[in-house]
């Protein structure tokens, strides 16, 4: 059988979508989609949330099976019942969502499904906690293969999961928000990795929002719009601003967030929450940090710089070697979440299925938050629903409704529920970890907005960030921190994007 692509006389693809259209329950997620991916080619793939990349991407890695119309590879049509028939095709996916087992050691995770056996037809442990060290110091990184993956920082989760995919040996690579949780030197040793897979023949595909990523990376660059390709484009001959007005469908927007930042520390607004001199015995020495009523407080740094432990230590999860917290001029040091949220603290942790469950409703996702203030038999689901449909309008939450599952969201738009919940019952400090990540332009903008809301409602907020757009679009005052230490804290004044990178 000829393909298209050899029907008009082209080199035959590696992979080869065409018209392909899925819809959930009625509801198109794409429609007629072709697509195609060359051997030796880094292949980007932008849109706004929503737009369709994701699921076309688990069409290809076979987590999708119910679809229309036809796929190739190597130019020989195929339809994959299970992830599993399509890794034995060669194809490869690392997914938007973590889907690492926390359970399992580093190695183990590594070696999901492929475990080596030694002569006696055992699992040979020895060589795979050698291997999966090898493999992982090839991504810059050090670490014990025999830790249990659920206790690591997100950021090397994703690492680790990106490890496993990358040199499990399939020929296409499918690689969905990769670098979304990476520091910019992480970021730069993916993309030697990603040059010599390409290099050897293999073909990848390259999801991000992060546009500059993705200008920098691929050879090619597809923007889907609404469940539609809208174009396929050489990268040399494209800008930023031709990507955005692409995904958006009209002219750029001339929003380009966060370059630099007029920040605006006002010393007369009382301090609600304060660290003094914070220490864990590990990653963090000396942070002090005073949040303020109506002040958001931005902190800057890479991944493993601290701040995940900083958050954590102010919910009292990880136990302090010196320094104290303080809220409203008291000593703090809560035993659980549960006793820090009924002193009004709030926390949206930077892995959002911690807090969000995926296979209940939207509506109840986002009543969770109020439901240890009135009692669940109280509530009534209508109650819940009409709050949801509210903040669905209002955070601009795509979704067919409150009753959908979450699980049924966009990456972006399960983001949003999870900042949602916070809405309907003010906290008094509101601690976000990466609250913009994972998002396009248009959803950072709500995201954005509503958390300016809060500010302006009189909530102390900390954002916790490695995003600089992020901290400088938000941001009050922005302390960056370096290795677990307080590098540098700017109150107020013009800073750039460049004051931030190298402070850190
Ligand atoms: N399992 C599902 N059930 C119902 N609808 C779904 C499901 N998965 C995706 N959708 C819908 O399909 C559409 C496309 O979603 P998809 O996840 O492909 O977007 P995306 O481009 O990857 O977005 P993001 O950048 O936010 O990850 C969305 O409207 C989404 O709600
Ligand atoms: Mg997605």
């Amino acid at each position: 059988m000829r393909t298209q692509s050899e029907s008009r006389g082209e080199p035959s693809p590696l992979l080869e979508l065409s018209a392909v259209s899925k819809s959930f329950g009625g509801v198109v997620a794409i429609e007629n989609v072709d697509f195609q991916l060359y051997a030796g080619e880094i292949h980007g793939l932008v849109g706004e949330n929503g737009a369709g990349k994701s699921t076309s991407m688990k069409i290809i890695a076979g987590v999708h099976s119910d679809y229309e119309g036809q796929m190739y590879v190597q130019g020989q049509p195929v339809h994959f019942k299970s992830a599993r028939e399509a890794l034995a095709a060669g194809i490869g996916m690392v997914h938007q969502e973590l889907s690492t087992c926390p359970d399992l050691t580093v190695a183990e995770n590594v070696f999901l499904g492929q475990q080596p056996l030694n002569r006696f037809g055992t699992i040979d442990w020895a060589f795979i906690n050698h291997e999966a060290k090898r493999l992982i110091a090839s991504l810059g990184l050090d670490i014990d293969p025999t830790a249990t993956m659920g206790a690591l920082p997100v950021g090397i989760q994703q690492l680790v999961e990106l490890s496993r995919v990358l040199f499990s040996g399939a020929r296409i690579i499918i690689l969905d928000e990769p670098t979304s949780a990476l520091s910019p030197p992480e970021v730069k040793r993916l993309f030697d990795v990603l040059r010599k897979i390409k290099a050897d023949g293999r073909g990848i595909i390259f999801i991000s929002h992060f546009l500059d990523d993705v200008l920098e990376i691929s050879d090619t660059i597809t923007v889907f719009r609404n469940g539609h390709k809208v174009a396929t484009d050489p990268t040399a001959s494209l800008t930023k601003d031709d990507m955005i007005s692409n995904m958006i469908g009209r002219g750029s927007i001339g929003m380009h967030m966060g370059e630099s930042a007029d920040l605006k520390g006002d010393d007369a607004k009382p301090i609600v929450f304060e660290a003094e001199a914070i220490s864990d015995g590990k990653q963090l020495r000396d942070v002090s940090l005073k949040l303020r009523a109506g002040e958001i407080t931005g902190v800057y740094g890479f991944m493993g710089c601290g701040q995940i432990e900083l958050a954590r230590a102010a919910f009292g999860k990880i136990h302090l070697h010196k320094g104290r917290f303080m809220l409203d001029g008291q000593e703090i040091s809560f035993r659980s979440t549960a006793a820090a949220k009924r002193h009004g603290m709030a926390f949206v942790p930077e892995n959002r299925s911690m807090m969000l469950f995926r296979t209940e409703p939207i509506y109840k996702n986002v009543s969770i938050a109020i439901l240890d203030r009135i009692h669940r038999l109280l509530l009534k689901p209508g109650t819940e629903r009409s709050i949801t449909k509210t903040h669905i309008d209002d955070l601009q939450i795509k979704t067919q409704g409150t009753d959908m599952d979450l699980g049924s969201l966009s990456g972006g738009n399960q983001q949003k529920v999870a900042l949602a919940k916070w809405l309907t019952h003010l906290p008094r400090v509101l601690i976000l970890s990466e609250p913009t990540r994972g998002m396009d332009v248009g959803a950072k903008e709500d995201v954005i907005r509503i958390v300016k809301g809060l500010r302006d409602r009189g909530v102390a907020i900390l954002v916790l960030s490695s995003e600089p757009e992020t901290i400088l679009t938000l941001a009050d005052r922005v302390t960056v921190l370096r290795k677990g230490v307080v590098a540098k804290e700017f109150n107020s004044g013009t800073i750039h994007k460049a004051d931030l990178l190298s402070a850190a």
